[in-house]
């Protein structure tokens, strides 16, 4: 049944040739083929998901790309980072010239950032690129990993160290699949809404303040609103600059310097993405006081922020010479810099590189703060 759907095509990525929609909206899953129908010439759909969101949410979006006329193969595979492998990349094309998909067929990724990922990926390998749609079922994805083309998998050195820019043709949100999200899953994905709103400036920011306890509810309508607002803003920054060249893309990493050092010091999955990240925003946050010359009142209001979006502060502690081994590691580190994007108000960022004795008198601030232990 379409409960009065609705899709927003105001949002749009141009990147060149590449130019896609990101469509938001709400109960529309079942318009997806009728969608793609008006998009593109496939024949067949390679429906690509992970098992948990196969058994919630694979068959409507199969009866919905059957009934368009689309040939379906329906591939699954275990949910979870371990997925994003050479391993599981190379099972995927094998399937994918098992059932004959074709150039111009397309691949549906059909979940969370893993399976847009993978998916991903794999489409732009499989007869050297064919096309691909996201379809986000994530709020994480939904506001943040499904756009801007980066795709990917894990290698035993770290994250998301091989992969592919692969734009898709569209971006298609239905944020009625959101309704099944485990609470981890969506306090993760909040994280990245909060980014957004910080980095996006004072409109999304306040808005997001008033929104804050209904986002916690997750009442349809504000939901659909704040993947509609963080989408258009990531839309708008990868505009233009698809491949990741000219460093505006580097305010999308807000909070993810610190973030990434928790997540690898502490062992990848016991931290939870969005959790280390709401305290990389914490970190981000003092660090540009004493840098930048953000305020204390800007300092203390996206702490109040993150706390209304139960985004507590982590009461664990690492040791700071670990964390700076993480930071140095880090792919996006230039010459062992500990480069950080620091706001200094809302919509006014800078990525710049800060001195090791400054990071280290914050991380020595942070380890002695209140509340905390160390591990
Ligand atoms: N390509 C990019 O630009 C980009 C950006 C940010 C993050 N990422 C990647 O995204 C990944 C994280 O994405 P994620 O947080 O979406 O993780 P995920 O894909 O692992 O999904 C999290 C969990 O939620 C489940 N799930 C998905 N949709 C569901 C639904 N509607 N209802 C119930 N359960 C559902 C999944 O099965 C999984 O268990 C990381 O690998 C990260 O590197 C990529």
């Amino acid at each position: 049944v379409n409960r009065g759907a609705k899709r927003d095509p105001s949002i749009n990525v141009a990147a060149g040739e590449d130019s896609y929609d990101v469509d938001v909206g709400r109960d529309t899953l079942n318009q997806l083929g009728v969608r793609l129908r008006s998009l593109l010439d496939a024949r067949a759909v390679a429906l690509i998901t992970d098992d948990t969101v196969a058994a919630l949410w694979g068959q409507q979006a199969d009866v919905a790309l059957a009934r368009a006329g689309f040939r379906v193969y329906a591939l699954r595979f275990p949910q979870g980072e371990q997925s994003k492998s050479w391993a599981l990349v190379g099972e995927l094309l094998e399937n994918l010239a098992r059932d004959g998909i074709e150039r111009d067929d397309v691949v549906v990724a059909l979940g969370g950032g893993v399976v847009g990922d993978v998916a991903g990926f794999a489409a732009a390998s499989y007869l050297r690129g064919i096309d691909l749609v996201q379809v986000p079922t994530t709020l994480l994805a939904q506001v943040d990993s499904a756009i801007g083309g980066k795709t990917g998998i894990d290698l035993a050195a770290g994250k998301n160290l091989a992969g592919a820019f692969k734009p898709p043709r569209l971006v298609f949100s239905d944020t009625a699949l959101l309704e099944t999200l485990p609470d981890d899953e969506w306090r993760s994905g909040l994280a990245e809404v909060a980014k957004s709103a910080i980095i996006s400036g004072e409109d999304f920011l306040s808005w997001l303040e008033r929104a804050a306890d209904s986002l916690l509810e997750r009442d349809p309508e504000v939901v659909t609103d704040a993947v509609r607002r963080s989408a258009a803003f990531k839309a708008g920054v990868v505009s233009g600059d698809e491949r990741e060249r000219e460093g505006v893309r580097e305010c999308l990493n807000y909070g993810h310097t610190f973030g990434h050092a928790i997540e690898k010091t502490a062992g990848y999955g016991v931290v939870p993405h969005g959790v280390a990240v709401a305290e990389g925003i914490r970190f981000a946050a003092d660090l540009a006081a004493d840098v930048v010359g953000a305020d204390s009142e800007f300092v203390e209001r996206q702490k109040t922020l993150l706390d209304r979006l139960g985004l507590t502060p982590l009461c664990v502690r690492w040791p700071a010479r670990d964390l700076i081994a993480a930071m140095r590691s880090d792919k996006k580190a230039r010459r062992g810099e500990l480069r950080f994007v620091l706001a200094r108000a809302p919509g006014t960022w800078e990525c710049r590189p800060v001195d090791a004795a400054t990071v280290i008198e914050h991380l020595e601030k942070w380890t002695r703060a209140e509340g905390s232990a160390e591990r």
